[in-house]
């Protein structure tokens, strides 16, 4: 067996992110592509320094945290919107995922959204290689490559479950094959 499973370059438009929004941006370097569409008030989280030193390139204007997004060190209720924009593939442990969302979920006020934007990982391989051609709203045109372990049965059921056993309601769901979308409400 091959140690990597390889998926085709994916074409992604990137969702818009409206300027009132108060959004929490879960694993969000090395590219901080959240920030970099939006002028909304975006709180950037990631768990390695060295992704949000590089993320910082960009000077979006984002306000960093470094921390781990099981346990964010941060109050109930703060933002309307919460991005994991390919960062759960990251997280490949599927209780730490069901925690992501848990936290997630106690940092959204009331009707606050997650935008999960994910891959789908559902293969032998112990590794998994994924490349997006990302359209940003202004149209630019962004090309990045995701690595990260194989076996993780990450997909739009499973990860549709886990969303709903958290206590969001799901409002819309994309399967696109390699990867997915999911829009739900707290
Ligand atoms: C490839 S990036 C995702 C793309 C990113 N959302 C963007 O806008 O470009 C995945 C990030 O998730 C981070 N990460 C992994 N586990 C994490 C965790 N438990 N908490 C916070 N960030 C985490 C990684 O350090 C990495 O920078």
């Amino acid at each position: 067996m091959k140690s990597t499973h390889e998926v085709p370059t994916q074409e992604i438009t990137l969702p818009e992110i409206h300027n009132d929004e108060i959004v929490i941006d879960i694993g969000a370097g090395s590219e901080a592509l959240v920030s970099r569409i939006t002028q909304a008030k975006v709180c950037a989280v990631d768990i390695s320094i060295s992704k949000i030193r590089e993320a910082q390139i960009y000077q979006s204007g984002a306000d960093w945290i470094l921390g781990n997004a099981i346990q964010l060190g941060i109050q109930n209720a703060q933002f309307t919107k919460a991005c994991l924009w390919f960062s759960l593939g990251y997280i490949a442990n599927t209780d730490a995922k069901v925690r992501v969302f848990e936290e997630i979920h106690r940092v959204l006020k009331d009707s606050g959204r997650v935008s999960v934007l994910s891959a789908k990982i559902d293969c032998q391989e112990p590794k998994f290689h994924f490349r997006v051609k990302y359209k940003f709203p202004d149209h630019t045109i962004s090309i990045m490559r995701y690595l990260v372990r194989g076996r993780q049965n990450q997909t739009i059921d499973s990860i549709s479950s886990m969303i709903t056993r958290t206590g969001f309601d799901i409002i819309k769901l994309d399967d696109r094959y390699h990867y997915f979308s999911i829009i739900a409400t707290k």
